[in-house]
């Protein structure tokens, strides 16, 4: 069934029914069968000493035709963006990076939170995000955002030493050859002591969201940010839709 799923995501119509799938997101329109497959087994379902499946192959990347949508009015209901930023305690001043930011639609709230003498670094994949993201920035802002377009593996760079890095929406669509490099290029970006926020969509059958065979389970997410050397912090129960896991680089022990 695993090798049909993958035929199926990468062929065409499987292409396009994700893309549909990923437009629903934001739009919160379609029902379960519009959701994407069924047969996956959620996490919550499958024996805790099996394998992680294999997600399907091919690009799951939001495609910029439709970024209007992911500023819908109607998102904030059921995303509580302002409450996802205020649960994450960012002081006046830190050195933010939001990776996949898209149109930017946490990265100007993760601006307010930081302040005027704060920091964000916007980046994404897709050069038309950030040219809207661009296009929305207030002229006061522009100075304290950076916008940087990223070789799908890596997000970040070593030197970028950001005290918080929030990936919201995003690792659902990398794919499994990439996720491991994926995951260290954000921790590598962090400076010690810094934070790493996973917002991502539960693995459970749901009116909204991407396909099930693609989402990331928290089992997952924690497997991926341990090897890249982080301790797993805090489980943030605050959306039914969506894990908010945060991790947190070690500081070194001071040289004796
Ligand atoms: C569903 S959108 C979410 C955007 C934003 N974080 C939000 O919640 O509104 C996912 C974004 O991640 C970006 N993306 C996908 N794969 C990426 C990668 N490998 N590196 C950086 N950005 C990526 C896409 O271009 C898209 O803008």
């Amino acid at each position: 069934m695993g090798s049909a799923m993958s035929r199926w995501a990468s062929s065409p119509s499987g292409r396009l029914a994700s893309r549909i799938a990923a437009v629903a997101v934001a739009l919160g329109t379609l029902g379960a069968a519009g959701c994407g497959p069924s047969d996956a087994t959620p996490a919550s379902r499958r024996r805790p000493d099996a394998p992680a499946p294999t997600r399907p192959a091919g690009s799951h990347v939001f495609p910029a035709a439709a970024a209007p949508v992911l500023d819908d009015p109607s998102r904030d209901a059921w995303q509580r963006p302002d409450d996802v930023v205020a649960a994450l305690g960012i002081a006046r001043g830190q050195r933010l990076a939001d990776v996949g930011c898209g149109t930017g639609y946490f990265t100007t709230r993760l601006l307010r939170a930081t302040g005027e003498t704060g920091h964000v670094l916007a980046v994404d994949v897709q050069q038309e995000m950030l040219d809207l993201l661009a296009r929305r920035l207030e002229p006061a802002d522009r100075a304290h955002v950076t916008l940087r377009r990223n070789p799908p593996d890596r997000p970040l760079e070593p030197t970028d030493a950001v005290d918080l890095v929030f990936c919201a929406n995003t690792l659902y669509e990398v794919s499994d050859a990439m996720l491991t490099r994926f995951v260290q290029s954000m921790a590598d970006g962090l400076a010690p002591g810094g934070r790493l926020v996973v917002l991502d969509w539960k693995p459970e059958p749901m009116r909204l969201g991407p396909p099930l065979a693609i989402r990331l389970s928290a089992a997952r997410i924690r497997e991926l940010t341990e090897r890249a050397g982080l301790a797993f912090t805090q489980d943030v129960a605050l959306l039914p839709t969506h894990l908010l896991l945060v991790f947190t680089k070690p500081t070194p022990a001071p040289a004796k």
